[in-house]
Parts: structure tokens; sequence; C-alpha cells
């Protein structure tokens, strides 16, 4: 074989295994509900909304990046904080969700009181206790690092460097944060088995759980009173959005792939593990007036359920576990 023939392989393969696969949408998860039409994913984009999101520029004092509170290797959130941390290590009042499949997430936050994805950013780079800047200075400390403009003009045409192009290409980052490679989905899809104890958990969540943590995302992404008593900071959750006293204390339900490298959970990030998480649900459950319906059967609160049960309804949720999204090298600061 010729060099020549051999660097062609050699520079193919290379090419093949670095190929950017685009956004796609698993076969069998429902439809999306991003609005790709009028923001492609692109790799030019992807590659910009990667580095800005682990850019701490994006902070006032250039401490804090999107990546320091959505690790990877905790499925994008903050391990070991019930409350992320931002700037100064300030404390936020709640706990830090997953970037994971949210190209499905109709409303954001835990009181869904953003619906539009591009303009999730706007909230941690101008909060308080998370990245305490203006949008308008981060456009100018962006302007003077000389990789943007040329990353801005490959990704969208143009050098010059705007919120809406900043916002979009977070976005395609995001989007691409993909999780539909756990053990759950290769047996949902034919290709692996549960053991018995697994399927146990797996029939027990069907009856139990999946009213509001809806296959195949785990969640139905609506707002739920789960009977967990108010926090400490008094967060009244989705009311505070729409103002309607009905809405009191209810929060979104959270999907639930990768929750074994969630912890800790709930929107204020109060239960360490999830023994913790079903105690509650088994004999913990707090009457409320939006308490959730599902949640209550006569004078019973809660799911009754054994200790047999708790264990094996989380060796279902350890199945949920995508160990190749929390590795996949083309999520990860470069
Ligand atoms: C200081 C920690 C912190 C930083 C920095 C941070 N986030 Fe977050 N993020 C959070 C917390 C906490 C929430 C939940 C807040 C709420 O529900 O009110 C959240 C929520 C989100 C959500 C909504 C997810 C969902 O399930 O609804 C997205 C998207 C997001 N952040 C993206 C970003 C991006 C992009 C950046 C960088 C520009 C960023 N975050 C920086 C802590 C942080
Ligand atoms: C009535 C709807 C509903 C039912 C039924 C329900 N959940 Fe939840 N679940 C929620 C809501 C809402 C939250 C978030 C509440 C909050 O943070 O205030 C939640 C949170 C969780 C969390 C924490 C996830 C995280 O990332 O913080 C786990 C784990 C969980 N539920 C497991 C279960 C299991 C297992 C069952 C069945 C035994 C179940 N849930 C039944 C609504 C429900």
């Amino acid at each position: 074989m010729t060099s020549a023939v051999l660097f062609l392989l050699l520079s193919c393969s290379k090419e093949i295994l670095q190929r950017f696969p685009g956004f796609q949408a698993p076969a069998d998860f429902p439809a999306t509900a991003y609005h790709f039409d009028t923001n492609p994913v692109t790799q030019e984009g992807f590659e910009l909304g990667r580095k800005l999101f682990y850019d701490p520029h994006l902070s006032r004092n250039n401490s804090i990046s999107c990546g320091s509170c959505h690790i990877q290797s905790s499925a994008f959130t903050q391990h070991g904080h019930d409350l992320s941390h931002g700037v100064d290590d300030r404390l936020g009042k709640r706990n830090s969700p997953p970037i994971m499949n949210l190209a499905w997430m109709p409303l954001f936050l835990w009181d869904g009181g953003v619906f539009d994805l591009d303009l999730q950013p706007v909230v941690p780079i101008t909060s308080h206790e998370e990245m305490d800047e203006s949008v308008g200075n981060v456009i100018k400390k962006l302007q003077g690092i000389p990789a943007y403009p040329e990353l801005f003009r490959k990704a969208f045409g143009s050098e010059e460097i705007t919120t809406a192009n900043m916002m979009k290409a977070l976005s395609q980052f995001m989007v691409m944060c993909v999780s539909d490679q756990s053990k759950y989905d290769s047996v949902r899809r034919n290709q692996a088995t549960f053991t018995p104890e697994e399927q146990a958990g797996y029939s027990f969540f069907r009856q139990s759980c999946t009213g509001c943590h809806k296959e195949p995302l785990l969640t139905d992404f609506s707002f739920r009173n789960n009977g967990i008593r108010a926090g400490l900071n008094g967060d009244r959750g989705r009311s505070g959005i729409t103002l309607n006293p009905d809405d009191d204390f209810r929060f979104k339900v959270p999907s639930l792939r990768n929750v074994a490298y969630t912890a800790p959970y709930m929107h204020d990030g109060r239960f360490i593990t999830l023994d913790a998480v079903l105690d509650h649900y088994a004999a913990k459950v707090q009457e409320a007036p939006t308490l959730d319906p599902l949640l209550r059967s006569g004078t019973t609160l809660g799911i009754p359920m054994t200790d047999v049960q708790k264990t094996q309804v989380i060796a279902f949720l350890k199945t949920l576990s995508d160990p190749q999204f929390i590795k996949n090298p083309i999520l990860a600061e470069q």
C-alpha cells in the first residue's frame, strides 16, 4: 500500500470518528418541542455553544461557567450541593436540574417560568446568586476575546456577536444533550432484559409512578404538588409564575432519567438519597390543598410500599442511568 493511500485511509477514519452526528431524535421518543426551524443545529453552532457553555467569562468575576453548576459527570447537575452555588459561592434557592433531553421540554425551570430555551440563559447570567453579570457586558467581554468573532462568523455568517446568536448557540449545545442509551432504553428496544428485581420494580413503577413520570421521557412536564412540605425558603413554585393559588407548591415533574447520578433530589435538593425519596412517597406525603389527587386514595396519602418494593423500585431507577451520556466526549469541555 502506498503511503499516500494509507494517509488517505487514516485521515478518513479520523474524520468518521469525529463526524458531527447532528441532532438525532430517538425513534421511540415523542415529538420534540424545540423550534428547530428557526435554529437548526449545525456543527459550528454546536461547537460555539459548547465553548460558551464552559466559558467563565459569562459571569461577573469570570469564575463561574454554565458547566460549573451543570456538570456532565452528574448528568449536568451539581453533585453534592442541595442548592446551587454561584459567584462568590452565593447560595441559590433551587437545586440545579440536568441539561438533558431539553428538546422535548415545553417549559423551563422548576416553576416553568421560561417558555423558550433561547431565553433561559438570561436567568443564570443576570441572577445575583448565579453569574451576577449583565448580558450586555458578556457580549462586550466576548468581543474582546480573539477567538469569538471567527466562531460566530462560522456559526451564523457574521462576526458580530449578538445576544440572539449567543443564545442560539447555547441552545444548539443544550439540545444535543440527548440521553437515550440507558439499560431501560435497551430493554424497550428488545436489546436487553431486566433482572427479576428490576422487572418487579418496573411493574410497580408503571402502576404507581408513570401517572406523572411518564414514559419514555419519565416526565409528563406537568406541574404537581407531590406532597413534600414547603421548604424552608417558602418557595411556592408554579404559583409564583401564574399567580394562581391553585398552583401553590406545584413544581415541574422532573425526568427520572439518570436519577442515580443527580442527587440531591427535589427542587430544593432536600433528599440526599433515593431511599429518602421513596420513604417520602411511602409514608411521609403531606396533606395540602393542592396535593396531587394521584397521591391520595380515600384517607390514605402517598404510595404505600414495602421495603422489598422500595428496593425493587430503586433497582429499576438505576436502569435509567446512561453512562455513555455522562461520558460522551462531544459534550465535554474541550
Ligand atoms: C450557579 C449555578 C448555575 C449556573 C452558573 C447556571 N445554572 Fe442553569 N440552573 C441552575 C439552577 C439552580 C436551575 C433551576 C432554577 C429554577 O428552577 O429556578 C437551573 C436551570 C437551568 C435550565 C432549565 C432546565 C430545566 O429542566 O428546566 C437550563 C436550560 C439551564 N439552567 C441552563 C443554563 C445555562 C445555559 C447556563 C449558563 C449561561 C446556566 N444554566 C448556568 C443553576 C445554574
Ligand atoms: C403526582 C405526581 C407524581 C407521582 C405519582 C410521583 N411523582 Fe415523583 N415527583 C413528582 C414531582 C412534582 C417531583 C418534584 C417535586 C419537587 O421538587 O418539589 C417529583 C420528584 C421525584 C424524584 C426526584 C427527582 C429529582 O431529580 O429531583 C424522584 C426520584 C421521584 N419523584 C420518584 C418517584 C417514584 C419512584 C414514584 C412512584 C413511587 C413517583 N415519583 C411518583 C411527581 C410525582
